[in-house]
């Protein structure tokens, strides 16, 4: 479960010669228990702010936010290890220069053993269909292939959830429907901010944010409706 407990987030920013206040999220209550929760909202709306605060990339102002009753602020460590965060871009998580060698590190936790680890990594990285590229420059995949190794690596780590941000912005129609079925066949919880309604449609639940406040979470109809009407006034 996770909570949002009357959080906010608010940045300070140099204006004219002076130090100006801008809130970025306020207000937020919620109570995450739905096995896929969509998050949906203009650009600039918050999404991304909302999402990184659930591991502790961004630390509230305001409130708390717990994830299985751990605070994100007090006990970052363990809830990162608890949380997977997918990014849109995920070459910029790719911490090594291939595949194998990125799932493989890991993967360095669990399995201690060298030549098993990597067979390991190198089975986890099949079962995706990304044997070919195991050994290839993470610069030379494809965007649909990138978010796949990502993924591979963060479930790797064996986390609870997996928060992702736009993991299908940058791809294709055809990648696009491949990482999202990756994403809908996920055991873990799964949060995920998209711009694609149809996606969003099939969650459990979906949180609209508009101007850094939830003004709709719910039952996915009811909310993307709620959101289309607020992009059309
Ligand atoms: N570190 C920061 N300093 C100042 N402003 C910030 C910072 N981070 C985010 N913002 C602002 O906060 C607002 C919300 O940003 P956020 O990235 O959460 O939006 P988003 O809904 O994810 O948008 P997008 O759909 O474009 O990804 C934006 O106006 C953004 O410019
Ligand atoms: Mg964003």
């Amino acid at each position: 479960m996770i909570e949002f407990v009357d959080v906010a987030v608010r940045v300070r920013l140099p204006q004219a010669g002076q130090t100006a206040v801008k809130t970025l999220l306020e207000d937020v209550n919620l109570q995450l228990s739905e096995h896929r929760i969509a998050v949906i909202g203009a650009n600039g709306s918050g999404k991304s702010t909302l999402l990184r605060l659930i591991n502790g990339l961004i630390e509230p102002d305001q409130g708390k936010v717990l994830v299985d009753g751990l605070d994100t602020l007090r006990e970052g460590k363990q809830v990162r290890g608890q949380v997977g965060f997918i990014f849109t871009d995920a070459l910029s998580q790719l911490l090594l220069s291939t595949p194998l060698d990125d799932v493989e590190l890991s993967l360095r936790a669990r399995v201690k053993d060298r030549t098993e680890r990597r067979e390991a990594a190198r089975a986890l990285l099949a079962e995706r269909g990304l044997a070919e590229v195991a050994e290839q420059s993470v610069y030379d995949l494809s965007g649909g292939e990138r978010q796949l190794v990502a993924l591979t690596s963060i479930l790797s780590l064996q986390p609870q959830v997996v928060v992702a941000d736009e993991p299908t912005t940058l791809l294709d129609l055809k990648n696009k429907y491949l990482v999202r079925k990756a994403f809908n066949a996920l055991e873990q919880q799964l949060i995920y901010a998209t711009h694609d309604l149809d996606w969003a449609e099939k969650a459990d639940r979906v949180i609209v944010v508009h101007r850094g406040r939830v003004v709709a979470s719910g039952l996915p109809e009811q909310c993307i409706r709620h959101y289309l009407e607020l992009m059309d006034s």
